[in-house]
């Protein structure tokens, strides 16, 4: 049985002791290590409350408070150590993560239109700027508007020019976008002045042709519409998109929908007209069909065809960028090369 004394003495050098190893702790897992040696149940806090009960009564109360006066010292500074440590890791992590914020930052790539969209925009931009507004219609398309009110009916040679998807016996994948002329002078009488841009199809591929491509098509209706007026607009045209040196040539040509019917060329920008590999030597370019709007079409949408002329046009935007940017394959406008695309 040891003296008053004696234990006061011990629960004395277990403080000492206790607190030196607290304090040097280096981190948690030596921190909860020292605790368990002191305040575990098998800890000598712990060990000396248990002996408590081994002392005459009238020592416990002296005894038994300074060792709880002890277990929460150590408790406080086990949690105060606890909070040091982490606070230190916390501020390493920091070090460690230290952000150069001299560093230059890594640049978003820009996207970009494809270059069709900036033909047709540049399209579309040059033929509002002579008042014509846009119209669009649907890509999969009656019969009916495709050939039929176009003036090509069933068994018309013309329909062979086209090599058309058929969905079924009277609907088709728009062959061009010239069914929607016929659409616009159903839903509004004349004056009218539109451009439709829009997607098309025909089954053929290779290199100067893909089985969806885009156009563009014209149409101007109203009172003493003449030729004239459709080569001035297409000049204007021109001139505006490929350059006021270009050259224009009407060739007289065929299309059920338009009488008189022509082919437009233009001088070769590559050899100003002298003659090279992509005007196959000819110092011209066809880039258009045009003509003065067929009887048999106003017909078709009760337009008095007496009181109302009208020209219209249709050209292809893949040839046409083809031609300004010097481009020889068709299928490079869908593949979606960056290192193509990147360079409009
Ligand atoms: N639709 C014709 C084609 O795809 C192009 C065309 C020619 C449109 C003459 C016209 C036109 O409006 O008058 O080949």
């Amino acid at each position: 049985m040891s003296s008053l004394n004696e234990i006061l003495t011990e629960i004395s050098s277990i403080r000492a002791e206790a607190q030196k190893e607290f304090q040097n702790a280096q981190n948690q897992i030596e921190l909860s290590q020292i605790k368990a040696k002191y305040l575990g149940r098998q800890g000598s806090v712990t060990r000396l409350l248990k002996r408590l009960s081994e002392l005459p009564p009238e020592e416990r109360p002296q005894i038994g408070s300074a060792v709880n006066l002890l277990k929460d010292e150590l408790n406080e500074l086990y949690e105060k150590m606890e909070l040091k440590i982490k606070k230190n890791a916390q501020l390493r992590a920091l070090e460690q993560e230290r952000i150069d914020i001299t560093l230059p930052g890594r640049r978003q790539p820009y996207g970009r239109k494809h270059p069709l969209t900036q033909v047709t925009d540049e399209i579309k931009e040059i033929f509002q700027g002579m008042g014509f507004s846009i119209a669009e219609g649907p890509e999969v398309e009656y019969d009916y508007y495709n050939f039929e009110a176009l003036n090509m009916p069933k068994n018309h040679p013309a329909r062979d020019m086209q090599d058309t998807f058929y969905i079924s016996e009277d609907i088709v994948l728009r062959t061009h976008t010239s069914p929607v002329q016929v659409r616009v002078m159903e839903a509004q009488k004349p004056p009218i002045r539109v451009i439709v841009p829009g997607k098309v199809y025909r089954h053929d591929s290779d290199i100067t042709h893909s089985p969806m491509f885009h156009q563009v098509e014209g149409l101007l209706v109203d009172e003493k519409v003449t030729l004239g007026d459709l080569k001035g607009t297409l000049e204007v045209f021109v001139h505006k998109m490929f350059g006021k040196e270009t050259r224009l040539r009407f060739r007289a040509s065929f299309f059920p929908f338009t009488e008189p019917s022509a082919e437009v060329d233009i001088s070769c920008m590559i050899c100003k007209g002298n003659g090279c590999r992509v005007c196959s030597q000819t110092g011209w370019l066809e880039i258009l069909g045009c003509g003065m709007v067929d009887p048999a079409v106003f017909k078709a949408v009760n337009y008095d065809s007496e009181k109302y002329t009208g020209f219209a046009f249709g050209m292809g935007v893949e040839r046409i960028a083809m031609l300004k940017y010097g481009i020889d394959d068709i299928r490079l406008f869908f593949e979606n090369d960056l290192r193509f695309l990147k360079q409009f």
